[in-house]
């Protein structure tokens, strides 16, 4: 039976996003990496969830997100989509898994579209690996792009510096959002690049162009849910705004319940069975 999205009218898609950029709305997207933030972040009625491969860096401590596997990502996507009921949960490909081939790539999609049952795929590069965009897009598989700073790149950039700031590597930004969009992503993230260049690419593409360190000019907002709650405590860009201090807040909690266990406060008579 074809399950039909009719009356769900809240449930977001890729065609809404496409609607909320012809009507000006701004889109809201954060990370997750698992069910209970899923849930949180769906029930406060986030539009897009990413299940990035950041997971690399703020779930497993690795420094940069290269180490991340398929495997991974794919345990990650199934947990979030556990969660969720009314966002649009893109799916990072992790470094290895289409750059170069595009049977690959599709074969990766495809088995986190199947596997996780997750709603897209987010890849990154531009006119590098447009023969692996298309692949994944010939099996109706959607596509968001990501240019700018892409982490997964960063052994060739060797720094996490503000991309694109000179006219060439702008003007291939340009291009590369350009032929992403022509190829038939229904979105682009643009990371952490100057903010007039990133309201330039906004205003030329149809498609919604969301932001992390891009300014205020583009169609929405992404930022990774550890950094945006203060549970990372090791980043601080200029583009981060902190909505919490959860580090030092779990932190105290933590000590506390120590403090009741070792003082032997905790359990009390309440938290404890009788005969
Ligand atoms: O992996 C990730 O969290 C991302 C965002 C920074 C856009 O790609």
């Amino acid at each position: 039976m074809l399950m039909s999205t009719e009356g769900k009218s809240r449930v977001v898609t890729t065609y809404r996003l496409s609607e909320m950029k012809a009507r000006g709305e701004k889109i809201s997207m954060l990370t997750a990496y698992d069910y209970s933030m899923a849930r949180i972040l769906d029930a406060a009625g986030i539009d897009v969830i990413l299940v990035g491969d950041s997971a690399a860096n703020v779930m497993a401590g690795h420094v940069t997100t290269v180490p991340m596997t398929l495997n991974n990502m794919i345990y990650h996507a199934q947990s979030v989509v556990r969660g969720v009921e009314r966002a649009l949960v893109v799916v990072d490909l992790p470094f290895g898994a289409y750059q170069g081939n595009s049977k690959e790539a599709l074969a990766s999609a495809i088995r986190i579209m199947k596997e996780a049952e997750a709603h897209a795929v987010k890849v990154e590069g531009g006119v590098e690996i447009l023969e692996s965009v298309n692949r994944i897009l010939s099996a109706g598989i959607p596509v968001m792009g990501h240019l700018g700073l892409t982490p997964q790149s960063i052994n060739k950039f060797g720094t996490y510096t503000v991309r694109a700031r000179e006219r060439e590597e702008a003007e291939k930004l340009e291009r590369d959002a350009k032929l992403l969009e022509e190829a038939g992503c229904f979105a682009v993230v643009l990371e952490k690049i100057p903010a007039p260049l990133a309201a330039r690419v906004a205003s030329q593409l149809s498609i919604p162009v969301i932001g992390i360190g891009a300014g205020n000019g583009v169609d929405g907002q992404v930022l990774v849910v550890h950094d945006m709650l203060g549970i990372n405590n090791e980043f601080s860009p200029r583009f981060l705004r902190r909505y919490a201090n959860l580090y030092d807040e779990m932190k105290g909690a933590f000590e506390q319940y120590i403090t009741d266990v070792k003082s032997g406060d905790f359990p009390n008579e309440s938290e404890q069975y009788a005969e």
